[in-house]
């Protein structure tokens, strides 16, 4: 079946790389290397121009490659992304207007909280799971668990500051079902064009234990 909602979409795998690619080549290089290592779910930001177009690319690569859209800062970017393939969409943040234009656009959204008060206004809006942003500087894992007693119903995709050895213990929490980081990606591996480096890093995040769901 295919996945279509945040909340299939987050549980096809414990870790969501974040990507901010130079190139289209090197967007298809890098999607391709972490497929190869069993991702199945990206998030390809648009903060480099190259991004729409690697979108594009990245989910003609295989048939169960779920792509998603990064970094959405306005509400516009929602229906160029889904145009351009995207099969749901991250924000750092939240404003009606986003969540009107992700809508409109067709785009699963998974919105970034920070807050209680982004929190009650992604609940207000009818949002289930959300992006924790900037995860780590924000309080990481007990900024997480003391979310869990107002919130219990609320799941969340921490980001930002997690590392391979910090990912297994945001995957743990009850409220968590999946993580996202740009480790997989390494400034030096992408620079050497080293792209089994990126597969072994990749094949090492599917692998870690997948939440309670
Ligand atoms: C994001 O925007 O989600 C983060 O910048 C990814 O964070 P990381 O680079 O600290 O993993």
């Amino acid at each position: 079946m295919t996945a279509q909602t945040v909340a299939e979409i987050v549980r096809l795998g414990p870790v969501i790389p974040v990507l901010a690619f130079e190139s289209v080549e090197q967007g298809e290089n890098v999607s391709r290397a972490l497929h190869a290592g069993g991702v199945k779910v990206l998030e390809i930001t648009l903060r480099t121009e190259a991004g729409l177009k690697a979108i594009e690319r990245a989910s003609q690569l295989a048939e169960d490659i779920v792509v998603g859209v990064g970094t959405i800062t306005k509400p516009e970017q929602c229906a160029l992304a889904k145009k351009a393939g995207a099969r749901f969409g991250v924000s750092p943040g939240l404003t009606k207007d986003m969540h009107q234009a992700a809508q409109d656009a067709g785009l699963p959204l998974l919105p970034g909280v920070m807050t209680p008060t982004d929190i009650i206004v992604a609940l207000e809006l009818g949002y289930e799971i959300v992006k924790f942003f900037p995860a780590q500087p924000a309080g990481g894992v007990p900024m997480l668990q003391a979310f869990h007693g107002p919130f219990p119903t609320l799941k969340f995709c921490p980001t930002g500051g997690i590392t391979a050895e910090s990912a297994p213990t945001f995957l743990a929490l009850p409220n968590v079902v999946c993580v996202g980081g740009s480790w997989l990606t390494p400034k030096s591996a992408l620079a050497a064009q080293n792209w089994d480096e990126v597969t072994r890093l990749a094949r090492a995040a599917s692998e870690l234990a997948p939440p309670a769901r």
